[in-house]
């Protein structure tokens, strides 16, 4: 059975965790569980932490904060032509000295996913993706009946840029996650250029999406954004989401980043969504904030080193992290794991396929939680 990121909370609630959470549970409250999250921690009021969605512990920084509460108007009353929304492409294309008809915006990047695997792949243009990674364009592209091809990873657990390449032949599009969900590691400039340049040569047809949503916790000098590239090559097109870093993942903001007649090729294939004017203003705002960005990066990467430490002291090994997820070799299936820290009330990462026997992918959640979080995995794994 596929489990979406989603669809996971249900299976869990409904299958093995279903004696924990009875009572206060998830099972009974449903979809009102989420609206009645603890508004400050982000917890959910039956207590437990949610370290299995790369979502972000602490939100929007404060002046996004105060940009959408000043914003809540009976303004909302006119939207369909909503404000801000124009600015905010405009933004983006100035952040990335580009044209506004570089910048596709969308409701999150989930439907640039989607969209550009139904416009680019088919049952004879494969969809190559590396395994582990992101799924939602595998998914895509086996809702579709599109062809697919996967790629281990190599042995480092990064990305094999090589395999990829190599698979490109009468491929439709090329998925490269980069940092990597769920394994964090994250290609420099020159091995990413060099890939796209191998591509573009031998199988020029090829399509080539560089998914960019954990740029902004990418370690110093690990990566560069791959857009100067999508400006150069009509097939290569750039998503960046506002979920991550931005804190804005209920909000629902992504982007892509390419030549025009990229973008309208997406845009066709599957609706991109209404982004609506209190996102649009958030999101502008929290672009514009790179104080409060750089903070985030830096908190993020202290409570990362200190999670992995502890994994460390444990004689646990740990991928490199660009993200705000780890990816822990705990020498025991995931699901083992999970379930184990669930009934400690620590709902980690979701089984990644062919590494579910070994690793499993936590989320980064804020000092306080991961402070309780570390001592649920020191007992679990004891
Ligand atoms: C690599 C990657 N890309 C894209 C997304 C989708 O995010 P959103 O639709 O919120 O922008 C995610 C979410 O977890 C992700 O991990």
């Amino acid at each position: 059975m596929k489990t979406t990121r989603r669809g996971f909370v249900g299976t869990i609630a409904l299958g093995t965790a279903a004696g924990v959470l009875a009572g206060t549970s998830l099972i009974n409250k449903g979809a009102k569980a989420q609206t009645r999250a603890n508004s400050e921690s982000g917890m959910y009021d039956n207590g437990i932490i949610q370290l299995n969605q790369n979502e972000s512990a602490r939100g929007p920084g404060p002046k996004t904060m105060s940009a959408l509460h000043a914003h809540v108007s009976k303004r909302v009353g006119r939207g369909y032509s909503p404000d801000h929304v124009n600015e905010l492409r405009q933004g983006i294309a100035d952040n990335y000295s580009v044209t506004t008809d570089n910048v596709q915006l969308a409701t999150g990047s989930t439907p640039l996913l989607q969209g550009s695997v139904r416009a680019f792949c088919s049952a004879e243009k494969a969809l190559v993706t590396p395994m582990p990674t992101y799924s939602t364009s595998l998914g895509t592209a086996r809702q579709i009946g599109a062809k697919t091809i996967e790629q281990d990873l190599d042995s480092s657990l990064a990305v094999d840029l090589n395999a990829l390449a190599g698979a490109a032949r009468g491929a439709g599009l090329l998925y490269l996650c980069n940092p990597n969900n769920p394994t964090g590691t994250a290609h420099g400039p020159q091995a990413v250029e060099q890939f796209v340049r191998r591509v573009m040569r031998e199988n020029p047809a090829t399509m080539i999406h560089i998914d960019e949503a954990y740029i902004n916790y990418a370690q110093h000098g690990a990566m560069e954004t791959a857009i100067p590239l999508a400006m150069e090559f009509e097939n290569v097109f750039i998503t960046r989401s506002f979920s991550k870093a931005h804190g804005m993942a209920g909000l629902r903001i992504g982007y892509a980043i390419a030549q025009q007649q990229t973008l309208a090729k997406i845009r066709g294939a599957w609706g991109m969504g209404d982004v609506n004017m209190l996102g649009a203003i958030a999101a502008l705002t929290a672009l514009e904030d790179k104080e409060h960005i750089a903070w985030e990066a830096q908190e993020n990467a202290e409570i990362r080193d200190m999670v992995v430490g502890v994994f460390h002291e444990m004689g646990f090994e740990v991928g490199d992290s660009n993200t705000n997820h780890i990816f822990v070799n705990i020498r025991r299936p995931a699901k083992q794991f999970r379930d184990a820290c669930l009934e400690n009330k620590v709902l980690v990462g979701r089984d990644f396929p062919p590494l579910h026997e070994t690793h499993c992918r936590i989320s980064l959640g804020s000092r306080e939680e991961m402070a309780i979080a570390v001592e649920v995995f020191k007992k679990v794994l004891a």
